[in-house]
């Protein structure tokens, strides 16, 4: 049988310098563990619109349907601003979303206990926390038509974006959730805004009908998202998993991202329906952005890219002992006092660089054999 296949797509600003840290663990899991893959890369975003005028090809497109992973690094950087907004770097970045289907997208907020004191919040209410937050990724206002920025006879100009979703697009994404929640405390919190809006009228009734006769065993609660926002600050760990929709989603987990210390921390798993070997579509990347003003200065910190390919070896491969073995190495190099300047805190400290905070988890790893 051959190798799982692997497309790494490192993208703009830290994107690179942060994936060559994921390509030597990448490399420690066949040297060490007998788990190679073959992996291509290819560009996407702000690189690729340099080389080809156009933020993906259809060439990347096609290849990122047919491998069984995706690495995403980061998208975009400040030269890119003026674009039109069709070739933007992020439009790559939504159409890989889109095409490949990845409407549950995965973004657990976890707080290590070496970084407990990092948090703006208190160190009691974020110590130990470990919540999921399940964002629909291909549908709502990101992708509703009608859209666009259209002239008004009035000589005005008039911004559209649609609010929209379907029975079936927020069933899927509710399954997920439930069936998370029953692998985690059985708790799930559906959020959205049925007081005002009609599609949450709808995402409330469907997230319940999904409750009431598939997962009735499940603890389902509902919020509204601006209180989910408030309360995700004031008692984060009353959550175990929440779901919401797709600009909720992309509000809630900044928030939630900043409960744990550090954005450079957060890692994603984007998921889709299974191929035809059985693992589902998926696309995996930090949540942190490209940083722009620390590119290229070896100041970033590799983790969050790093345990989006722990997540890889949950969801794609069904290495759960793997993903283990690779959090707990990043969990013993934190735990040890390896920072990179992010995780500086007031009391500051000597930071470490990018590649030496990857070669630290490279001998964690090799400890734990
Ligand atoms: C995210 C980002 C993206 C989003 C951008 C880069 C398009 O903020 O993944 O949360 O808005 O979804
Ligand atoms: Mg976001």
């Amino acid at each position: 049988m051959s190798n799982p296949s692997l497309l790494i797509l490192a993208g703009d600003g830290i994107g690179p310098e942060v994936m060559d840290e994921v390509k030597k663990i990448i490399n420690w899991y066949g040297d060490k563990r007998d788990l190679a893959f073959d992996v291509s890369e290819d560009l996407v975003g702000g690189c690729a619109y340099d080389a080809h005028g156009t933020p993906l090809t259809d060439e990347t497109m096609a290849k990122a349907q047919e491998v069984d992973a995706v690495l995403l690094g980061a998208v975009g950087g400040p030269a890119y601003d003026d674009l039109d907004f069709s070739v933007k770097p992020e439009r790559g970045l939504l159409r890989l979303r889109k095409e490949m289907d990845l409407f549950s997208n995965l973004r657990p907020a976890q707080c290590f206990d070496a970084l407990a004191d990092f948090s703006s919040l208190k160190k009691d209410i974020v110590a130990g926390l470990d919540i999921m937050i399940v964002r629909e990724l291909t549908s709502g206002s990101y992708f509703g038509e009608p859209r666009g920025i259209f002239d008004l006879e009035d000589g005005q100009r008039v911004g559209i974006n649609t609010q929209r979703y379907t029975t079936e697009e927020i069933r899927r994404v509710a399954r997920s959730a439930f069936e998370l929640a029953r692998k985690r405390n059985n708790k799930l919190c559906s959020m959205e805004k049925a007081n005002v809006m009609e599609s949450g009228i709808l995402w409330r009734e469907e997230v319940t009908w999904v409750h009431q006769n598939e997962y009735p065993d499940v603890e389902l609660s509902h919020m509204y998202a601006d209180a989910g926002a408030m309360q995700l600050v004031r008692w984060p760990k009353q959550f175990d998993v929440i779901v919401t929709d797709n600009l909720f989603g992309d509000l809630l987990s900044d928030c939630a991202a900043m409960l744990t210390g550090s954005l450079g921390m957060l890692p994603s798993a984007s998921l889709g329906v299974p191929m035809a070997n059985g693992r589902p579509k998926a696309l995996y990347e930090p949540v942190h952005g490209s940083a722009p003003d620390i590119a290229g200065q070896g100041k970033a910190n590799p983790i969050a890219c790093i345990l989006s390919f722990a997540m890889a070896l949950r969801y794609s491969f069904n290495e759960g002992t793997e993903a283990e073995r690779l959090e707990q190495a990043i969990e013993k190099v934190l735990a040890d006092g390896a920072r990179t300047p992010d995780l500086l805190g007031p009391e500051g400290g000597k930071p470490i660089s990018t590649a030496e905070m990857g070669d630290a988890i490279l001998a964690a790893l090799d400890a734990s054999l």
